[in-house]
């Protein structure tokens, strides 16, 4: 059959790792898909810029746009707003099935995603957008969509649990920490949206809005970081058997929904407090079920990747099949609840 065409916008940390693994992978996720797939492309910023995979000269694009109308499947790993949001809806308006890992956006401008995803009838997926490769949105958007949601608390920022596990564990300070966390690929291109809370924020208001059935955008969320996180608070935490971790909270209280993200002392006992290094977890306590706990690699290139795989083999079966995933719906018209109120 007609090998479905896969192009890929951005070689970053992420990006080069999708492309080495649908390059290793290749002839297993067809098997799996039922048709053949073919990278068309991977669009860069600077065709010079070091790469972490090896990959073919006449590959390698700098005019995004133009790939973008080759393509029948569109992965974005670029991240930030611009140009990413063009791309992605010029993508969608040509008929491309778009699979995305960009927090930032969504979080910021969803709506105006999701919209021309329905009117244009395709896919767009984004698991790895939260908690790398834990998978999170699929289990609040379909495993859990015959529950009633209630309360999610979330570690959904590799970079600050591995700066703050390292002060515990180490003694070390902030600085060192981030350094290493940065090394590992962890950390975002500019550290600030981890450190402060923002990147985290993001997250919080995908997991809100599918958690709860409405739209929770970035400036809904109370936010708080870590940089003025001490090596005194962190050494009083541990004299109290008590760990301190950035958490994301979002919860349902009548028809409000909190949320928010800020560092939390919690008891060494509590399953949050045993997740170390850059690892993340997502505690999600529903009606009927209970309460649930995922965890798993939060950050990194290849964990990213592996999100972003999956989101392709689906939205590559749907497109054979001539259906779509559901799309989101936001049909709960929810307050939120005012900064600072818990
Ligand atoms: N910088 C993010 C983190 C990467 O540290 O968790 C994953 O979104």
């Amino acid at each position: 059959s007609t090998p479905l065409r896969v192009a890929v916008l951005g070689c970053g940390v992420v990006g080069s790792q999708v492309v080495r693994l649908l390059q290793e992978n290749g002839d297993d996720l067809a098997a799996r898909i039922g048709a053949p797939i073919e990278l068309v492309g991977v669009a860069v910023r600077r065709l010079d810029a070091p790469r972490d995979v090896e990959l073919a000269e006449h590959l390698i694009t700098t005019d995004a746009v133009e790939l973008v109308t080759r393509a029948d499947l569109v992965v974005e790993v670029i991240g930030g707003i611009e140009p990413a949001r063009t791309l992605i809806l010029s993508a969608l308006e040509n008929g491309a099935s778009v699979v995305t890992a960009n927090k930032a956006l969504l979080a910021e401008d969803g709506a105006t995603l999701f919209e021309a995803a329905e009117k244009a009838g395709r896919d767009l997926y984004y698991e790895a957008a939260v908690a790398g490769a834990i998978p999170i949105l699929r289990p609040l958007r379909e495993s859990l969509a015959g529950d009633s949601i209630t309360k999610v608390i979330g570690i959904v920022n590799g970079t600050t649990n591995y700066i703050l596990d390292k002060m515990d564990s180490q003694g070390s300070g902030f600085l060192e920490a981030l350094a290493e966390a940065q090394e590992l690929g962890y950390a975002e291109a500019d550290p600030t949206a981890d450190v402060e809370g923002f990147d985290a924020a993001a997250k919080a208001a995908i997991l809100a809005s599918l958690a709860f059935h409405t739209r929770v955008t970035a400036s809904d969320v109370y936010r708080e970081g870590i940089s003025e996180v001490t090596a005194a608070d962190v050494a009083s935490a541990k004299a109290m058997d008590s760990v301190v971790k950035l958490l994301a909270i979002v919860e349902l209280k009548g028809d409000q929904v909190g949320v928010r993200v800020h560092p939390a002392m919690i008891p060494r006992r509590h399953p949050l407090a045993n997740v170390r290094e850059a690892y993340n977890a997502v505690f999600v306590e529903s009606e009927a079920a209970g309460q649930l706990m995922f965890y798993g690699r939060g950050a990194g290139g290849a964990p990213t990747a592996s999100a972003v795989l999956g989101d392709l083999v689906t939205v590559a079966r749907h497109r054979l099949a001539g259906t779509k995933g559901a799309g989101e719906s936001a049909y709960a018209a929810r307050a939120i609840q005012p900064m600072g109120e818990t």
